[in-house]
């Protein structure tokens, strides 16, 4: 049977300082009746100075090894938009803090739905015999690029980081992973961008405007553009594996923002009960946000071995994507 990635361990870590919404009301005009009711989001998990998105990474990677009973991998892909350094990458730092030796470790940006791309692209490794175990993180801390003054991104945005073990196994196996299906569109890459420090606008040229560090979005051109490709790319997602929308015990969606999960679940038919919802206790955590919901899913009995989930992302990029799998009997790290 042909070779497949099947996932052996689960980890994820949030750093310990609480935001409420009461808090941003503190500091923002804005409302926790306001940010509940357009969003879902009560509370998000925020870093303190001096702690980076490879600290989240290296807690959230240890849990998904200490899981899957492993102590090694054959290599590390690590998905973020909020990187340590412009250079290196974030996985090589990851890996050799966890001690996994000189192994491949790279990092991959397709910023939300970045978790789908790393799981794509460790489940490759594993089909192509490069790797016949991968350690796939998705780690982020979006408060180090949101403008203090934008009340429509720090609403939603949070910090933590999430991971899995993808081994070598059969398509067979609970736990195997369907085939993931990704998708963009750059044309559209200014609805959500961060305008200066990279080559386009370095902050070390002089330019005759202002630079602008801060992530940068366009809200409902965006919340729309998410329900449809999101409902979408889980219906080519089942299709691909041959499942109805009835086959379907969980839908793990990247938790945005809980009108967009709803209207996705109503556009694809599946109950709402059936819709993984974490975002209320953590924000958007970007590529954090599917391996945090399944851990949670997880942990509150949710999800059961053997349960047929479907997870879908979207996000800058443009990226979108989606993927099925048979959820494996295994204990969160
Ligand atoms: O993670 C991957 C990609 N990201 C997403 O999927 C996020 C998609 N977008 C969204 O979730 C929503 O568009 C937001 C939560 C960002 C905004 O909600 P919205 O219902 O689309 O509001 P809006 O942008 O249409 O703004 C409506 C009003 C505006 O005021 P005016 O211009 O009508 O006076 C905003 O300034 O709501 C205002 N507003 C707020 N008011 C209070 C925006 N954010 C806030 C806030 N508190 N936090």
């Amino acid at each position: 049977m042909k070779r497949t990635a099947v996932v052996r361990g689960l980890g994820s870590w949030l750093p310990p300082r609480l935001v409420t919404n009461h808090d941003l009301a503190q500091q923002l005009d804005t409302s926790d009746d306001w940010i509940r009711s357009r969003t879902g989001i009560g509370a998000r998990h925020v870093i303190t100075p001096g702690v980076a998105t490879s600290d989240l990474a290296v807690q959230a990677g240890a849990r998904a090894l200490k899981s899957a009973a492993i102590k090694g991998v054959d290599a590390v892909v690590l998905a973020t938009t909020t990187p340590d350094y412009l250079c290196p990458a974030t996985a090589p730092l990851v890996s050799a803090r966890l001690g996994l030796g000189n192994v491949p470790a790279f990092d991959v940006a397709a910023v939300c739905t970045g978790f789908l791309y790393a799981l794509a692209t460790a489940a490759g490794l594993i089909s192509s015999e490069v790797a016949d175990c991968v350690l796939v993180i998705g780690a982020d801390t979006f408060s180090t690029v949101l403008d203090p003054q934008d009340r429509s991104t720090r609403a939603i945005f949070g910090d933590g980081a999430g991971a899995v073990v993808l081994a070598s196994g059969t398509a067979d196996e609970i736990g195997a992973l369907g085939p993931v299906r990704l998708a963009s569109d750059g044309a559209a890459a200014k609805l959500i961008y961060i305008p200066s420090g990279g080559s386009r606008d370095p902050f070390r040229t002089p330019t005759a405007r202002q630079a602008d560090p801060f992530f940068r979005m366009e809200g409902r051109a965006v919340f729309r553009q998410a329900v449809e490709h999101m409902t979408s790319s889980c219906i080519a997602a089942l299709h691909d594996i041959g499942w109805t929308v009835d086959d379907v015990d969980l839908l793990v969606a990247h938790q945005a923002n809980l009108r967009i999960m709803h209207a996705v679940t109503d556009r694809l038919g599946v109950p709402r009960c059936r819709c993984a919802v974490h975002l209320d206790r953590v924000g958007n955590t970007a590529a954090a946000s599917i391996p945090l919901a399944l851990d949670n899913a997880t942990r509150s009995g949710l999800l059961l071995p053997g349960h047929r989930v479907l997870m879908t992302a979207f996000g800058g990029g443009l990226t979108w994507g989606a993927c099925t799998m048979r959820w494996p009997d295994i204990e969160p790290g």
